[in-house]
This record gives structure tokens, C-alpha cells and sequence, in this order.
């Protein structure tokens, strides 16, 4: 008796985004190893924190592709691309890595509303919801970098900044969770 509660498209698609995270998480680490060897401690270990949440998104979709009883695929993952040559471009290429990861999430969230598999659709919107708070948590950082000055930051901002990440929350409040006394 065939148990598979996934068509070939939606496992194939899953099996895909699940590399993606492996990938993103790569990146994080990567680039964690690059601010480190800077001198940025805070800013690697705001990083290698984001590395292992990555790695978790990855673990999300493969217990998910097990438990409806479809095949998890582990394939290898591309290689990280190039250090950054600065923090701001670090953090620029961290959101275009994100704003990519959106894409592969919405992937999988159209091709479960076109075939009608709404548990995977239901199962999609964590991480809809999870990447508009990781654009936003990104965005929020660039912002506060180009306030200091972009790539001229002196180095007092930059020990500030790096100061901040440490113990920098992972988290952004969303939209959704928004009053008017707490806004
Ligand atoms: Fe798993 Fe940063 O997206």
C-alpha cells in the first residue's frame, strides 16, 4: 500500500529548498569565518547563530518530507560564493542570498496551491512568514549601517556595531503582531 502523501513536483520541489537551506547556512558560516577573521567577533557570532537557524529550516523540511512519507534526496551543496570585501557588502549580499531564499519558498508555496496539497501549502507559511522576518531583521541592519556611514564607518561605529551583534536579538517582531500602543 502506497502511504506517499507527496506527488513527485511537491517532493522534488521540498527536496530542492531543503538543499537551499543547507546552502544558506554555508553562506552564514562562511561568511562568520570571514568576520571573525577580521577581528569582527560579535558580527561571527551574530553569523555561525544564523548558520545553525538555517541548518534548522533544513532539518524542518526533511522530518516534513519524512513524516508524509515521501523520500528525503540529500544532495551536495554548492560551494559558498566569495568573501565579502566589507561589512556592508557582507550584509548586502546576506539580504540577496535572503531575497533568493524567498523565492525558493514561494516556489514551493505556488506549486502546493496549484496542486491542491493544502497540509504543504499550511506547512509553506512558517517560512513565508519566517522570511519576512529574516528580510526584515537584514534590512534593519543595512539600514543602521548606512545611517553610520556605509563603507566609510569609522571605527568606532564599527566596534559599536560589532559590540551590538553579539547579543543582538535573532528575532523581529512582524507586522502581524503590531498594535497601536506597541507599535
Ligand atoms: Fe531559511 Fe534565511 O532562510
Amino acid at each position: 500500500m502506497n502511504t506517499n502523501r507527496l506527488s513527485k513536483t511537491i517532493t522534488a520541489a521540498l527536496n530542492a529548498q531543503m538543499t537551499k537551506e543547507a546552502h544558506a547556512s554555508q553562506i552564514y558560516l562562511s561568511y562568520g569565518a570571514w568576520a571573525s577573521s577580521q577581528g569582527f567577533g560579535g558580527i561571527a557570532n551574530f553569523l555561525f547563530r544564523h548558520a545553525n537557524e538555517e541548518r534548522n529550516h533544513m532539518m524542518k523540511i526533511l522530518e516534513y518530507i519524512l513524516k508524509r512519507g515521501a523520500e528525503v534526496e540529500v544532495t551536495s551543496i554548492p560551494a559558498p560564493p566569495e568573501n565579502p570585501v566589507n561589512l556592508l557588502s557582507c550584509f548586502e549580499k546576506i539580504f540577496l542570498h535572503e531575497v533568493d531564499n524567498t523565492k525558493g519558498i514561494y516556489k514551493v508555496a505556488k506549486i502546493s496551491h496549484e496542486e491542491e496539497d493544502w497540509a504543504t501549502w499550511n506547512f509553506m507559511q512558517w517560512f513565508v512568514k519566517e522570511q519576512i522576518e529574516e528580510e526584515t531583521l537584514i534590512m534593519n541592519l543595512l539600514d543602521k549601517m548606512k545611517i553610520a556611514g556605509g563603507e566609510k564607518m569609522s571605527s568606532n561605529e564599527l566596534y559599536s556595531f560589532d559590540r551590538d551583534l553579539e547579543s543582538a536579538s535573532d528575532e523581529v517582531r512582524p507586522a502581524q503582531d503590531v498594535t497601536t500602543m506597541k507599535p
